[in-house]
């Protein structure tokens, strides 16, 4: 009877969802949890909806494999927001990627661009299923196509849990955002057994490719961890603050923080000396709404802070120079985190909040010769290819090439604003004078005399902080109080502005 098979039905899912309990406690003695206790984590309680359960592979002419094939699809909620999903289980054979299991990850990637929904990849693999050689290989092209097709049209997230390896580790890298856990995680190309062969080099996996050395040293990872809760927590955090997609905006939502709350604690906390160094972080949570942001790539580049945020309940992305980190200055790591995240920002029509306190860019050999021309261009063209609304605000120092990548309004920043304390110009006073008075200075009686009389004139002239504003590069200078009341309203005045576009391809964006 049809009862009869609703029956069989429950007893079947039921063992393909518990799966192999052994293999369960062997994920469990490694710290980890399995595929479906992490979904259940990431995703709002009882929503997620499974697709694929019954999909397996004939592993010989009479035999079949497990169900799922290693890993687990679907599409569920967060925070009541409709996200998919697919997570590697490493019970079934180890999480490899099979041809079903390749299949299965395509199909929940072609429904979520379809939906226009968050795709969030929870890897944990030994990479291709060697048994079903080269077709395995296959599986991965596909992956990398689609999350190249889904690239700035929905959010993609990776959250590695386990090995991530080989040809594997370059769908991460696709994406928006890396997750890691520290001691679970590890990417890498080649694995240490190749490198030992190879160069002779002797490390660790956790050295080589765990998430604190992706986290802080390669760049590879844009959020790391202590453990798989904290995590993946996280994950829902980030994705709160931002759109479903291309054609939605990030959901606004109402923090209770005044928009007209006044921030007086700034002008302690900026000394007007602009070599005294002060943790722009702190900047950055007096003005966000209950000091609340999402810092990216928080151990890498730290010289430059690229932080999501709300204001006025609005999701911005802030990227601040950040003093107590080499004076702040622009380098190419600098330039690479945040030409990216621009880049980010503006595929998801989040606005831009410029924080600049930024002596210049960092000089040396090794910086020229790595191509900091290059990089630095990277950052420039984010900066002006962005459409999304784009206010700067210049706290202090504003120097040379720096000051004009960090989103001037001669590159398109829509609103320029500027404490009274600020320092725009070419380069520093000292420096300045050196150039252009060093006949005079070499030539004087008393050249430490004439030097301070020329920086003091060359500062009243050419530096002192209305400058710009009287020649409409800054459009107002405020009371660091109010910095984000000002803000708020100036992201409100651009709220409906519309991108002004000439059709192209695409751009040609220096790499
Ligand atoms: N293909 C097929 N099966 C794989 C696999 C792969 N790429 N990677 C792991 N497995 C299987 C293992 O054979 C093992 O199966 P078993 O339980 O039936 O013995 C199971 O998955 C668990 O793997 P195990 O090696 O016991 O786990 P571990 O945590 O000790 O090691 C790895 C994890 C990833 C380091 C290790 O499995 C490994 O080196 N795998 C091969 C990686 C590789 O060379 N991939 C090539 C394609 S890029």
């Amino acid at each position: 009877t049809t009862r009869d098979h609703v029956r069989r039905l429950r007893g079947i899912r039921e063992r393909a969802i518990q799966g192999d309990e052994l293999a369960t406690e062997r994920q469990h003695a490694k710290g980890k949890l399995t595929a479906r206790e992490r979904l259940e984590h990431l995703l709002d309680d009882g929503s997620f909806t499974e697709i694929d359960l019954f999909r397996r592979r004939a592993t010989g002419p009479d035999a079949a494999g497990p169900f799922t094939d290693g890993v687990v699809t679907g599409a569920g909620t967060v925070h009541g927001r409709r996200v998919f999903a697919y997570a590697q289980d490493f019970r079934v054979f180890g999480g490899s990627l099979g041809e079903e299991h390749a299949a299965k990850i395509h199909k929940v990637m072609d429904l979520a661009i379809a939906a226009g929904a968050p795709l969030i990849a929870l890897n944990d693999s030994g990479g291709a299923r060697i048994q079903e050689g080269v077709t395995a290989l296959a599986g991965y092209g596909g992956i990398f196509r689609r999350n190249v097709r889904a690239s700035g049209v929905i959010p993609q997230i990776s959250i590695i849990l386990g090995p991530c390896a080989g040809g594997a580790a370059y769908s991460p890298a696709l994406t928006d955002f890396t997750f890691m856990v520290r001691e679970t995680s590890h990417m890498f190309i080649t694995g240490p057994d190749v490198i030992k062969t190879v160069t002779g080099e002797s490390v660790t996996h956790e050295e080589l490719g765990g998430a604190q050395v992706h986290a802080a040293t390669s760049g590879v990872a844009t959020f790391v961890y202590d453990d798989e809760a904290a995590c993946l927590d996280d994950v829902r955090y980030l994705i709160s603050l931002l759109p479903s997609n291309n054609h939605d905006l990030s959901p606004v939502c109402e923090t209770g923080d005044p928009p007209d709350r006044r921030c007086p604690r700034l002008a302690d906390l900026v000394p007007a000396n602009p070599k005294i160094p002060y943790d722009i972080r702190e900047v950055i949570t007096e003005i966000a709404d209950h000091g609340e942001f999402l810092e990216v790539h928080e151990h890498w580049a730290r010289n430059l802070v690229c932080a999501l945020a709300r204001l006025g309940g609005r999701t911005v992305g802030i990227l601040a120079n950040q003093p107590v980190v080499r004076a702040g200055v622009l380098d190419i790591d600098a330039s690479q985190k945040g030409a990216r995240f621009v880049q980010m920002c503006d595929a998801f029509s989040i606005p831009l909040v410029t924080l600049v306190d930024v002596p210049g860019f960092l000089p040396g050999v090794d910086q020229e010769h790595q191509g900091i021309i290059r990089h630095g261009a990277r950052l420039l063209y984010a900066y002006c290819d962005a459409t999304v609304p784009r206010v700067q605000v210049i706290l202090r120092k504003a120097y040379g090439g720096a000051y004009i990548v960090m989103d001037s309004r001669s590159i398109g920043a829509d609103l320029s604003f500027a404490w009274p304390i600020n320092e725009i110009a070419v380069m520093g006073a000292e420096a300045a004078v050196g150039v252009i008075y060093r006949k005079e200075l070499a030539a004087a009686d008393d050249p430490d005399r004439l030097r301070s009389q020329l920086i003091a004139d060359y500062t009243e002239e050419l530096m002192h902080p209305y400058y710009a504003p009287e020649r409409g590069l800054v459009d107002d200078v405020i009371d660091p109080a109010d910095t984000r009341v000002v803000v708020i309203r100036a992201l409100d005045l651009l709220s409906e502005k519309r991108p002004d576009l000439m059709p192209r391809k695409h751009g040609n964006p220096p790499a």
